[in-house]
């Protein structure tokens, strides 16, 4: 947002972006949502998008493109190889992070695929201030284990930490002692983070975390898939990169670590993947398993007009005004939400909003999703879609007992540039008036497990018959409202 002041003295996210095409979207009765609700198997990823109101599941491959990237995507080259829309998106990565090499992907979860499947051999392990679902499932697959070394502030509801997503560098120091530098097999850094809380991770942190593994010959993985939302966070909140481009803060970043990969579904608002690095070695290595798991080389899976726009969106992310408009937004539902009570994680992050569950269904044991639960409840309450962000985007132990997740959230994402101010004010009034009947909502349990990532497509049933009398209570409290 621009330096703009209201003579009201109000705190309003001004947008700097004009709309100039809309999608129409869906408020059903109460009654009906909690029907779509129960047709999707209780789990917000099995609803049609036609029966959302506010999709904020989400902002992967759902922000809004720029006018730019749209007229960019005009004059793709659909060449099978040698493609000129390949060769200027490499132009472009290599100017932006000043790495030599360029291997694309389809999306941000094939670049993890590729990198555990050089990097990961059974029995090693990858030291990440936090993981990410996908991240986690790739290295488990080759047979590789996770270890977070998040600092302790990183898992507090409440903070007034600038930067959260910090990696314990005592930690760091520790863990690679006892395990032995040849049975690791990355450091991975996620900056921001997804699953805390989209909590930035602060540049002092990012260059000792470089410097260890640079003495120690460990290779330093970025995720940079929420690279935007963290340089708004840097040069906001640490005054020596007020004044700096965030290009230069870019390059300053890139300059610490070996390998950078990130789902464009986020980053650049298109819809792909890249991973960037400088060891020729390395690059040979990966390179391999581009044609015979992605695509050809001068594609990797992805169509050419979403490279364009990959182009035109890594470009435009590097304006201030474009990246700080989910960052306010996301304050602003914090704020909306905080004065009305209800618990949020602070301080507000990037990419979401993100509900404490564990606080707002305390009563709700945590074998019940007790973080699904309520993103249940929040459909039905309002329309609004969130992802639950707790147990249930776990993977069991081995033993099939639950594994507890350290945070229980739902997420209320803010694609980039989708929702407006009315929108935002609408969901947090709905949220409020769930947290006053808070006492209603009851647990879930499984009908459909799937063994990996079951969050995706498994199905669950609520406890009881909590969905009917929310539905009830809705009905009483705001009449024929929808
Ligand atoms: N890393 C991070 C930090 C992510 O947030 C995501 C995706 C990925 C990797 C995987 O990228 O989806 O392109 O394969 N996050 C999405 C989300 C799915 O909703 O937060 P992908």
């Amino acid at each position: 947002m621009a330096n703009v002041t209201f003579f009201s003295g109000e705190n309003v996210p001004l947008e700097m972006h004009k709309m100039r095409m809309v999608q129409k979207i869906n408020l059903h009765p109460v009654e009906n949502r909690l029907k779509c609700m129960a047709e999707a198997g209780y789990n917000t990823f099995l609803l049609k998008s036609r029966d959302v109101f506010l999709d904020m599941l989400t902002d992967s491959g759902a922000n809004a493109m720029s006018e730019n990237q749209y007229a960019a995507m005009m004059h793709a080259d659909d060449s099978y190889a040698g493609s000129e829309t390949f060769y200027r998106l490499e132009a472009c990565l290599q100017d932006i992070f000043g790495m030599k090499y360029f291997l694309p992907a389809h999306q941000g979860r094939a670049c993890e695929n590729i990198i555990s499947q050089v990097l990961v051999k059974p029995g090693t392990s990858v030291i990440m201030n936090y993981h990410f679902t996908t991240t986690k499932a790739h290295i488990t697959l080759m047979g590789g284990n996770v270890v977070e070394i998040i600092n302790d502030e990183g898992l507090k509801i409440e903070s007034d930490a600038p930067f959260k997503g910090d990696m314990s560098i005592g930690k760091l120091n520790a863990a690679i002692a006892e395990l032995g530098v040849e049975n690791i097999a990355f450091v991975r850094i996620e900056a921001g983070t997804n699953l805390i809380g989209g909590q930035p991770v602060s540049m002092d942190n990012m260059r000792e975390v470089s410097q260890i593994c640079r003495a120690k010959g460990l290779p330093l993985v970025y995720d940079a898939s929420l690279l935007s939302d963290n340089l708004y966070f840097i040069k906001t909140r640490d005054p020596r990169y007020k004044d700096m481009a965030i290009k230069d803060i870019t390059r300053e970043i890139a300059s610490l670590m070996d390998i950078i990969y990130f789902s464009a579904r986020k980053l650049s608002s298109a819809r792909g993947g890249a991973i960037l690095l400088s060891d020729e070695g390395l690059m040979h290595k990966m390179r391999v398993l581009v044609p015979l798991l992605e695509g050809f080389l001068t594609y990797g899976g992805m169509s050419a007009r979403e490279m364009e726009a990959m182009t035109v969106g890594m470009e435009e992310t590097m304006d201030m005004d474009v990246i700080s408009q989910t960052p306010i937004i996301v304050e602003a539902l914090c704020n909306e939400l905080l004065n009305k009570g209800v618990p949020v994680v602070t301080p507000p992050g990037g990419l979401g909003c993100h509900v404490d569950a564990a606080q707002f269904c305390e009563h709700i044991p945590q074998n019940q999703y007790r973080a699904g639960a309520l993103a249940v409840a929040t459909f039905i309450a309002g329309g609004v879609r969130g992802m639950e962000r707790g147990t249930l985007s776990e993977q069991r132990n081995e033993d099939g007992s639950e594994r507890f997740a350290e945070m229980e959230l739902m997420r209320l994402a803010i694609p980039k540039r989708v929702f407006t101010y009315s929108q935002v004010k609408y969901a947090a009034d709905r949220i409020a008036w769930l947290h006053k009947h808070r006492h209603m909502i009851g647990g879930l349990r499984f009908v459909e497990e799937p063994n990996v990532l079951r969050f995706f497509f498994g199905k669950l049933e609520p406890i009881g018959d909590w969905p009917q009398k929310l539905v009830a209570q809705f009905r009483e409290d705001f009449g024929d409202s929808l």
